[in-house]
């Protein structure tokens, strides 16, 4: 009976094992940096981790180096590999020398080569009687190379069926989002989506990977705190001591391919677009009900890529460390004037338009050569408290008067591991004590302005390198640690547009280490950022130097014999703003409200902005918004004039829905259709609203050819006649508009013609001078039967 039993045990255990099978690692660039520093040493971790457990492996480390050198840099790296902790010399030795025995180096170059493999992996299972399980590719290869090698293992390469295929990729993964996507193509071609493991090592950081557990973990004290209503701002920070051409801290050689990579991709494509994007949406992605389906978690993070606001130039600053560009010289050959705009620095403002992060300002910033190593994610709240006792009876766990702030602090700095910090006046976090434990007191040691007792500190017990943790991750197919195609498209389509914008701008150059000083501090504002110091030369100009905007005063003169303000560009929308707001204040104080029609275009955005940010006076609460034309697209397409109006100006301001009037371009789902009557509906429902049909202030544009609002040159609709809104074509893209009509325009009791940049040199020049012929010239038409008309010209367009 026993003897039966030990039999079945012991079937039962050969069935186990063969279940288990055999697993072949194959290391692509396997004498490369990040092999010899970080890869080789995670599948010494993954094979002490899992032989135990019934597999059994081999790892094929591959490149295209002779099997001489490559077997030689392999031995070295293999003598240098480091046991846990707790592992006593000897049981180490064992264990590398029977990790020795199982990795092998070759050369792996042509097609031939991976059949090869092949067939070696399945003689090999066959003579030690195993079940062959699975493949890993990791590919530790520029990524150029990744196609050729894609193509021979799908051709030759694959495992047997019942057998699966993994292959991890390393960024780059594209420049931008076309190449991008065209990688994504391409490789979507010769793998499919679950065999495919995109490596950002960031989430392979525990501290990094607990922030999801943490959120879900803690939900309770959250739910009320993670929000627009409690949170000030989030900074997401990776500062970096090394420069460019350094892997990471430690030294490395050769390193000078580290630098070509840098001048190709700068900061925000190496950090920002990957590594703090990903901790970004972690922290403000819905919390899924279940953190641990990679589906859902994969969706929410769309989701939260969806409410990214888009970024402008002036979301950035960026700075270059100023050895930078002779390091490029140096090592790429570059000719001795060589100047190079790649940013090594980066400070980027992300808003997230949701109902949970509206107005919080997202901070991410990264760079090299700076005064410390550091990762972090700080999430700082408001403090709405008022203490009345002084400072020395605060007690951390109960004063709302100290900072409130949680911080995953991901790794280096002054705490030198990495951890997870709760102000103590916030709530006692809750994590797995099986794998955190509280951080030891360190008297004298101050994190972000307050002592470490001021903060439940945790740390790892055990602190785990990321490639160790990703490798397992991709052993055990947990897919939710990497980048799927969706995720990394939809965050190339949010940085791309920036990359864009930047691509000529000039970096403000920084000496590096401490010696940066405030140099680079940045200070946001609305959608801006910007260096808080002025650099020097702007503070004192040189002789000779161009006539700067504090040297000319608004200038005042006639155009077309009404009333002229000149100015530059910020200047004039300052003044028209105030005026704005001047006229607005009169209207409401006699007649109970105003009625504003604005125009679209690219002037009026600027003076948008600045009414959104700076008028705090403005009765937005009885203004009612009309558009002066429209372009026939939905309301929601970028090209609308509304979309424009929506996103500059109505977010953040507090004008009442029923007094927000867009033009009925979409009506039953057409645009423009005659028979839709959308010009006579708003026709009547100015004619209801409006006294008399007249506006108080009409907002105008002038186009390079004459026209205004969408009034066209060569086109007699709306010039003259008794309709208020008349639907006309125009030359350009989109085609069909809708526009008030000029006797409705001439009705204002207000009209201001905005005209900018040098463009409209000409034309300004030609109106200034022709009489009144609107079918030539609509802008020529605009002349109010009683009311103002005043024009707002900067000094590109008026004086060229
Ligand atoms: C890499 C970047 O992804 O991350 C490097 O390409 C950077 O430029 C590195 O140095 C930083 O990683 P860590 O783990 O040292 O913070």
């Amino acid at each position: 009976m026993l003897t039966a039993s030990v039999c079945v045990a012991l079937l039962a255990c050969l069935h186990a094992q063969e279940l288990r099978g055999h697993i072949s690692v194959i290391l692509l660039g396997a004498t490369g940096d990040l092999a010899r520093k970080y890869l080789w040493q995670g599948l010494f971790q993954l094979y002490l981790d899992e032989a135990g457990k019934g597999h059994s492996f081999r790892f094929h480390g591959a490149a295209l180096t002779t099997t001489e050198q490559g077997q030689e840099v392999i031995a070295k790296v293999l003598e240098s590999l480091s046991c846990p902790r707790d592992t006593a010399p000897a049981r180490c030795a064992e264990l590398k020398d029977q990790f020795q025995q199982l990795s092998e180096y070759r050369r792996l170059k042509t097609a031939e080569d991976y059949l090869a493999l092949s067939k070696d992996i399945e003689a090999w299972v066959q003579r030690e009687g195993l079940r062959e399980a699975g493949r890993v590719f990791y590919f530790s290869v520029p990524p150029f190379a990744y196609a050729d090698i894609a193509r021979n293992i799908n051709s030759s390469c694959r495992p047997g069926p019942g057998a699966w295929l993994r292959v991890a990729l390393e960024k780059p993964f594209g420049h931008d989002h076309r190449s991008a996507q065209q990688l994504a193509t391409e490789l979507g071609s010769f793998f499919q989506e679950d065999e495919m493991y995109r490596v950002d090592h960031y989430l392979g950081k525990q501290v990094v990977a607990q922030i999801l557990p943490f959120r879900d973990q803690n939900r309770e004290a959250l739910d009320g705190l993670w929000s627009r209503h409690h949170v000030d701002r989030v900074e997401i920070i990776m500062k970096e001591t090394v420069d460019a051409g350094v892997l990471t801290t430690s030294p490395c050689s050769p390193c000078s391919g580290r630098t070509s990579f840098y001048e190709e991709y700068g900061v925000i494509r190496d950090v920002l677009q990957n590594h703090l994007t990903e901790i970004l949406t972690l922290v403000a992605m819905e919390l899924p009900r279940n953190v641990s389906s990679s589906e859902a978690v994969l969706q929410h993070k769309l989701q939260a890529f969806r409410a990214l606001r888009g970024l402008q130039k002036g979301s950035a600053v960026l700075g270059q460390y100023q050895a930078y560009s002779e390091q490029v010289r140096r090592e790429l050959q570059k000719p001795d004037g060589f100047h190079s705009l790649t940013p090594t620095f980066a400070g980027v403002l992300v808003h997230i338009d949701n109902l949970r992060w509206e107005g919080v300002p997202f901070i991410l910033m990264s760079g090299k050569a700076l005064d410390e190593r550091v990762s972090y994610v700080r999430i700082l709240f408001k403090n709405q408290a008022c203490c009345v006792q002084s400072e020395k009876h605060w007690v951390p766990d109960q004063s709302r008067c100290l900072p409130q702030q949680i911080v995953f602090y991901i790794g280096h700095g002054e705490l030198g591991s990495p951890a997870v910090l709760v102000s103590r006046n916030l709530f006692r976090p809750s994590l797995p004590s099986s794998s955190w434990q509280e951080v030891a007191g360190r008297p004298g040691l101050h994190l972000f302005g307050r002592p470490l007792s001021d903060y439940y500190a945790y740390s790892p017990v055990r602190e785990q390198d990321a490639y160790s943790i990703l490798i397992s991750h991709i052993f055990h197919h947990r897919k939710d640690s990497f980048i799927t195609t969706e995720n990394l498209l939809a965050s190339w389509v949010f940085w791309t547009p920036l990359l864009d914008s930047l691509a000529h701008e000039v970096p403000r150059l920084y000496p590096g280490g401490a010696e940066n000083g405030r140099l680079l501090d940045f200070e946001f504002s609305g959608n801006n950022l910007a260096f808080s110091q002025q650099p020097l030369e702007q503070l004192v100009p040189g002789p000779g130097s161009g006539p700067t905007p504090s040297d000319f005063q608004v200038l005042r003169a006639k155009y077309r014999e009404s009333p002229l303000i000149s100015a530059w560009p910020e200047e004039l929308i300052a003044k028209l703003a105030d005026d704005i707001e001047a006229t607005a204040v009169q209207a409401v104080r006699r007649f109970g409200k105003f009625h504003l029609a604005l125009s679209g275009g690219s002037s009026p955005i600027a003076l948008f902005q600045q009414l959104a940010t700076g008028h705090y006076g403005f009765p937005w609460a009885h203004t009612h918004l009309w558009l002066a034309d429209e372009r026939c697209v939905p309301l929601w397409d970028p090209e609308s004039n509304f979309q424009g109006l929506q996103v500059h100006l109505l977010q953040h301001v507090r004008v009442p829905y029923y007094n927000i009037h867009p033009m009925p371009v979409h009506l039953r789902q057409r645009l423009c259709a005659e028979e839709d009557r959308g010009a006579q509906v708003y026709a009547e429902e100015i004619s209801a609203l409006v006294a008399n049909s007249s506006f108080d202030l009409v907002l105008l544009g002038m186009g390079t050819d004459g026209h205004t609002a969408s009034l066209f040159p060569q086109s007699p609709t709306g010039l003259d006649g008794e309709q208020l809104v008349v639907l006309t074509k125009s030359p350009f893209r989109p085609y069909q508009r809708m526009s008030l009509s000029l006797p409705l325009i001439n009705r204002a009791r207000k009209v201001a013609v905005l005209v900018m940049g040098r463009m409209k040199r000409e034309i300004a020049v030609l109106v200034s001078r022709v009489g009144h012929e609107p079918r030539k010239w609509p802008i020529s038409g605009v002349l109010p039967d009683s009311g103002q008309l005043v024009w707002y010209m900067d000094y590109e367009a008026f004086l060229g």
